[in-house]
C-alpha cells in the first residue's frame, strides 16, 4: 500500500531570525520529503512560526507595535529565508491562528474532562511596576553559588549551576530593574505521569525513536515524570485558557499543536486530516524532525497530550544534533553566528544543502560546518566531480555532433548498470536519513563516469571518429540523467537544469524513471549547473556576520563560551619546574629551538619549542621554566617533543613563564 506521510520540522521561534542551525533541520527534513515524493509516496511537509510567549510580547513593546504586527513581519522574513534554501513546504503557517486556538482548547478540554489536569497555588516573582509575573529569564541577579552579578533567574552562565529565581541574590526585574515580590497564583498542571505506561511502551518501539534518543528519555523516566505547568498569568501573548480568569496557555502547550493546525489549514475539510490525526492509522504516518534540545517536549509531553485527548500519536520523532561552525558553537563575535539571509547574500543555497547532506546521518551528534572544508568539498565533490560529468561533454564537442545523442554501446551499458545497481542502497540510505552515505555513493559513481570520459578522451576522438565520440557522450549523459534523479532531493535545481539540458520533462524527475535509456535525442544548449565557491565570498559572509554584533553582546558571549574545567580536570595536568640544561638551534627551522630540560625525578626530556623569535640558546641554558611534563610525546618534523614549555605572547614579544622565587627542577606546581 502506498504510504501517506505527514512530515514536520520544529516551529522556529518568532523572536529571532532564521540562522544556519535552523537550516540544518529544514534541509534534513526537506531532503527526506523530496525523496518520499520522488519515490511516489503521498507526502506533506508542514511547518509554522512559533509565535507566543513573553519574549515576543516584550520585543513588540520595544518596537512600539502590537505582537500580531511583529509576528506578521517576522513570518515574512522567516518564510523568505527558509524558501530561499529551496525548502518546499506544503504549508508554512503560524501558531497564532484560529485553527490553533481551536485545537489547543479541544485538547485541553479533553485532558481536563478525563482528569489529567490538576491545579494548585504557587509563588512566583512579580514586578509591581510592570504589573506582570516574571519568567525566569526576566529576572536578573547575583548567582548564589559563585557570586557573579547579572545572571538570569534560572542558571548562572559562569559557574553553570541551576537554581530557582527565589535563590538569586539581589534579584531585579530585567525590564525595569525594580525589585520583584513573591506573589501566589493558581497554576494548571498536566499530569504527565498518568501516561507513564503508555509512554514507556511507545518509546520502546524502535520505529518511533533512535536508540540514543530513547536512552536519554529513559534517564528522565528514572528521575520520575513531573507534573507540567501549562498556564501563565496575563499579560501574556497567547491563547486564553477556557474557564479561567486571566490565564493563558504556556507557549509550549500550543506550539506542537501548531503541527495539527498547519495541517488543518491545508487540508480544510478533506478526509486526509482525519486519517493523519484521528482515525486508527493504516497507511498514514506522522513524522517530526527536531533538534536534540527539544526532545523532552516532543517525546514525552507531546505524545502524552495526544494520548489523553483522542489524537494519534507520532509515528516517529527524528532527532538531530546541533550545527557547529568551525568546530565550535555558533558565535556572534567570531562571525560564525550566520543568519540564513546573510548566507544567501554571499553563497549558493544548494552548496549548503550538498555540504550538509555529505555530513548528515541518523545520529544525534553535532554536525560541523568547517568553512575551509566546505569550499574544498563543493569545489571538488560537487563542481569538480558531479557537475563536471555534464559540463565537460555538453559544449563544443556536442556542437560538432549536431547536439544529438546516439545510442548506448555495450561498454556504456555496463556503466549504466553499475548506476542502476546502486539505486536500492541509495534509496535505503535516504529512507534511513543516512544522507552522507548517499553522497558517498554518488561520488563513487561520479568517479566511474569521469574515469570513463578521461579514458575515451572525446575531445581527441572527435577529430577522427565522430560516431564513437557520440557513443561516449550518450553514455555519459545517460549516467548524468540517473545522477540527476539520485541527487534531486539534495540539489533540486541542479537536477532540474540537467533535465532541461537533456530535453526531459521535469515531471519525470523521479525514481520511477531511472532505467529508461535516453537515445537519439537532441541536447539543449549548456547552461552552467553550479560554479565553484570563491574564498572571498566566505570571508565577506563572516565579516558581515561579525558586524551585526554589538560589543556588549560580544563580551557576554566570551564569558559564556569559556569552557569550565573541574579540579579533577586540572589535576590531570602535571605542571613542573624544569631546568634548561641545554639549548640549540634546529637546522632548517626558523621557529624552533631544541631544549633539554631537567625535570628532577621525571628525568631529562627533549622539547622542541617555537621560541626562536624571542630567545637565543645561550640565554636559556640554566633558566628555570614551567613545563607540562605529562603531555603525550608528539612527533614533529625535526624530532619527538616530549613535553611542553609554557609561554605567553608571540613573535618578538614571546615571554617564557618562570618561577618567581627559589625552586628546584622537578617541583610540582600547585
Ligand atoms: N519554537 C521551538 C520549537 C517548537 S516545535 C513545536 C524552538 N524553536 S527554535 O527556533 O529555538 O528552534 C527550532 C529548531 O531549530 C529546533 O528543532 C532546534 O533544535 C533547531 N535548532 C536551533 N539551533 C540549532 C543549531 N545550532 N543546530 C541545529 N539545530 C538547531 O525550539
Ligand atoms: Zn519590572
Amino acid at each position: 500500500m502506498e504510504r501517506k506521510i505527514l512530515v514536520t520540522s520544529a516551529l522556529p521561534y518568532a523572536n529571532g531570525p532564521i540562522h544556519l542551525g535552523h537550516m540544518l533541520e529544514a534541509v534534513q527534513t526537506d531532503i527526506w520529503v523530496r525523496y518520499q515524493k520522488s519515490i511516489g509516496n503521498e507526502c506533506y511537509f508542514f511547518c509554522a512560526d512559533d509565535t507566543h510567549g513573553t519574549p515576543i510580547m516584550l520585543a513588540a513593546k520595544k518596537e512600539n507595535i502590537s505582537p500580531k504586527e511583529l509576528v506578521k513581519k517576522v513570518w515574512e522574513e522567516h518564510y523568505r529565508d527558509l524558501t530561499g534554501f529551496l525548502i518546499q513546504y506544503d504549508n508554512y503557517y503560524t501558531t497564532d491562528s484560529e485553527e490553533n486556538r481551536g485545537f489547543a482548547e479541544e485538547i485541553y478540554n479533553n485532558l481536563k474532562t478525563s482528569g489529567h489536569i490538576s491545579n494548585r497555588e504557587i509563588e512566583q516573582s512579580y514586578c509591581e511596576h510592570d504589573k506582570m509575573f516574571l519568567p525566569d529569564r526576566f529576572i536578573k541577579g547575583t548567582c548564589p553559588k559563585c557570586g557573579t552579578p547579572d545572571q538570569y533567574g534560572d542558571g548562572c552562565e559562569v559557574c553553570g549551576s541551576n537554581y530557582s529565581p527565589k535563590d538569586l541574590k539581589d534579584s531585579k526585574c530585567a525590564i525595569c530593574s525594580s525589585v520583584p515580590v513573591l506573589k501566589p497564583s493558581k497554576h494548571l498542571f498536566f499530569k504527565l505521569n498518568d501516561f507513564r505506561n503508555e509512554l514507556h511502551s511507545w518509546m520502546n518501539d524502535p520505529s518511533h525513536l533512535q536508540e540514543s534518543a530513547k536512552n536519554k528519555l529513559m534517564e528522565w523516566f528514572e528521575v520520575g515524570l513531573q507534573e507540567w505547568d501549562i498556564s501563565r498569568d496575563g499579560p501574556y501573548f497567547g491563547f486564553k485558557i477556557p474557564g479561567e480568569e486571566n490565564k493563558y496557555f504556556y507557549v509550549w502547550l500550543d506550539a506542537p499543536i501548531g503541527y495539527i493546525a498547519s495541517s488543518k489549514n491545508y487540508f480544510k475539510e478533506s478526509e486526509a486530516f482525519y486519517e493523519f490525526w484521528k482515525k486508527p492509522k493504516e497507511n498514514t504516518e506522522v513524522v517530526h524532525f527536531i533538534g536534540k534540545d527539544i526532545l523532552y517536549f516532543h517525546a514525552l509531553f507531546w505524545p502524552a497530550m495526544l494520548m489523553g485527548s483522542g489524537f494519534n500519536v507520532p509515528s516517529r520523532v527524528q532527532v538531530h544534533g546541533f550545527l557547529t561552525v568551525n568546530g565550535e558553537k555558533m558565535s556572534k563575535s567570531r562571525g560564525t553566528f550566520i543568519k540564513a539571509s546573510t548566507y544567501l547574500k554571499h553563497l549558493n543555497p544548494e552548496h549548503f544543502r550538498f555540504y550538509l547532506a555529505s555530513k548528515l546521518n541518523d545520529g544525534l551528534d553535532d554536525i560541523d560546518l568547517n568553512l575551509d572544508d566546505f569550499v574544498s568539498r563543493i569545489n571538488s565533490d560537487l563542481v569538480g566531480n558531479l557537475v563536471n560529468i555534464v559540463s565537460r561533454v555538453s559544449t563544443s564537442i556536442l556542437d560538432k555532433l549536431d547536439r544529438t545523442l546516439g545510442s548506448v554501446s555495450e561498454e556504456g551499458k555496463e556503466i549504466i548498470d553499475q548506476f542502476l545497481n546502486a539505486e536500492s542502497s541509495i534509496k535505503n540510505y535516504y529512507e534511513t536519513k543516512n544522507y552522507s552515505k548517499v553522497m558517498k555513493e554518488l561520488t563513487t559513481l561520479g568517479d566511474i563516469v569521469n574515469r570513463y570520459v578521461n579514458d575515451k578522451a572525446p575531445w581527441v576522438l572527435i577529430k577522427t571518429e565522430p560516431e564513437k565520440t557520440r557513443e561516449v557522450i550518450t553514455t555519459t549523459l545517460n549516467a548524468a540523467k540517473i545522477i540527476a534523479v539520485y541527487m534531486y532531493p539534495v540539489t533540486p535545481n541542479i537536477s532540474l537544469k540537467i533535465f532541461e539540458l537533456l530535453n526531459l520533462n521535469k515531471e519525470d524527475l523521479n525514481f520511477s524513471n531511472t532505467n529508461s535509456l535516453l537515445e537519439n535525442t537532441k541536447v539543449n544548449i549548456y547552461k552552467p549547473l553550479s560554479v565553484r565557491v570563491d574564498d572571498k565570498a566566505i570571508k565577506m559572509m563572516v565579516e558581515e556576520s561579525k558586524e551585526a554584533t554589538s560589543n556588549k553582546e560580544k563580551r557576554k558571549e566570551d564569558k559564556k563560551s569559556m569552557d569550565l574545567i573541574t579540579i579533577n580536570d586540572l589535576a590531570k595536568v602535571d605542571l613542573r619546574v624544569g631546568l634548561i640544561k641545554n639549548a640549540n638551534y634546529v637546522e632548517n627551522s626558523d621557529k624552533l629551538l631544541h631544549l633539554e630540560v631537567d625535570l628532577g625525578e621525571v628525568g631529562i626530556k627533549n622539547v622542541f619549542a617555537g621560541i626562536k623569535s624571542a630567545y637565543k640558546p645561550e640565554e636559556l641554558i640554566g633558566l628555570k621554566v614551567v613545563i607540562v611534563a605529562n603531555l603525550e610525546p608528539r612527533k614533529m618534523k625535526f624530532g619527538v617533543s616530549e613535553a611542553m614549555i609554557l609561554a605567553t605572547g608571540k613573535d618578538a614579544d614571546l615571554s617564557l613563564m618562570v618561577p618567581h622565587r627559589n625552586s628546584q627542577a622537578g617541583d610540582k606546581l600547585k
